[in-house]
């Protein structure tokens, strides 16, 4: 695996696969990689000839400065998993390198990114369309492979390679969970014991209400979730909204469309954490 570090040297390096006619399979991060990254890269490299793995902490997307000085940096280790799991190039961009000059570009991609982390982060998505939009200019991918945890990230982005017109596949992959059930995130590896310990009722909750939505309705399911949070040690919940998994809007009835997600945010502690489950649906 070859580190990269600007984004002439990539696209240098990247024009000879494209002469050979190679698929290149793309997997955006900000570092911390974890199983949940792994997976993605695995099915990257399984579908394409040359696997890049980007490793930025994208500093537009933070709408909370400290939370982006926070935000754990584990280049070696990430360079470590990257390499056994098979990634071609690892680009490792400065933020004078993507950001030359101000991005002053506004994404709109309402009402997608108008709910929930949309509603919670403001400005959150403009920055991640903002710098996607960029990694793909730069590595020109024929497809991008996105986590399903950030349910409303993949939608958007989604919108976002539809209106721009990119000639990228968008590949949603499934949410990795430890074995006790917690979804994998970068931000797991700043949970005290006790937080971690925690930080399960939020799995939990969402699992025990997919048996308890067979019965109830989506009202009641919504209070179910929340009170189970509501009453958990150590959790405050910030939103759970059941949505059309399409349109990412709250429906009222299990009827109302054929793809319905519950999508969780919670502070456990200082930690930010996200979720979802899927209730009905592809
Ligand atoms: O999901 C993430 O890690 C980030 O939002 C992404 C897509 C790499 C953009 O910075």
């Amino acid at each position: 695996m070859k580190t990269i570090y600007t984004i002439k040297e990539l696209q240098n390096t990247l024009s000879e696969a494209r002469l050979l006619n190679q698929k290149i399979g793309f997997v955006p991060t900000m570092g911390a990689l974890h199983e949940g990254h792994a997976s993605l890269v695995q099915k990257s490299v399984e579908g394409n000839d040359v696997t890049v793995v980007s490793i930025f902490v994208n500093p537009t997307q933070f709408n909370d400065k400290s939370d982006l000085a926070k935000y754990p940096r584990t280049l070696e280790s990430d360079c470590k998993l990257l390499e056994e799991t098979g990634a071609s190039y690892v680009f490792v961009p400065s933020v004078e390198d993507m950001y030359p000059e101000p991005d002053t570009r506004q994404f709109d991609y309402s009402p997608l990114d108008t709910v929930m982390e949309g509603a919670f982060r403001p400005g959150h998505f403009n920055g991640v369309c903002q710098i996607v939009s960029k990694l793909f200019d730069a590595v020109q991918p024929d497809r991008a492979y996105f986590g399903e945890k950030d349910f409303q990230q993949l939608a958007i982005i989604r919108e976002m390679t539809k209106q721009l017109k990119y000639h990228i596949e968008i590949v949603g992959c499934p949410i990795v969970r430890e074995a006790d059930g917690l979804a994998l995130s970068s931000r797991n590896m700043r949970l005290s014991v006790e937080e971690r310990e925690n930080a399960l009722k939020i799995s939990q909750s969402l699992f025990k209400s997919t048996t308890f939505a067979q019965t109830h309705t989506i009202a009641e399911t919504q209070h179910f979730v929340e009170e189970a949070i509501e009453n958990a040690a150590g959790l405050k919940l910030e939103y759970f909204s059941i949505v059309n998994g399409y349109t990412l809007q709250p429906v009222s009835e299990w009827e109302e469309t054929d793809y319905i997600v519950g999508c969780i945010a919670v502070f456990c502690g200082d930690v930010r954490l996200i979720d979802n489950i899927k209730y009905k649906g592809i």
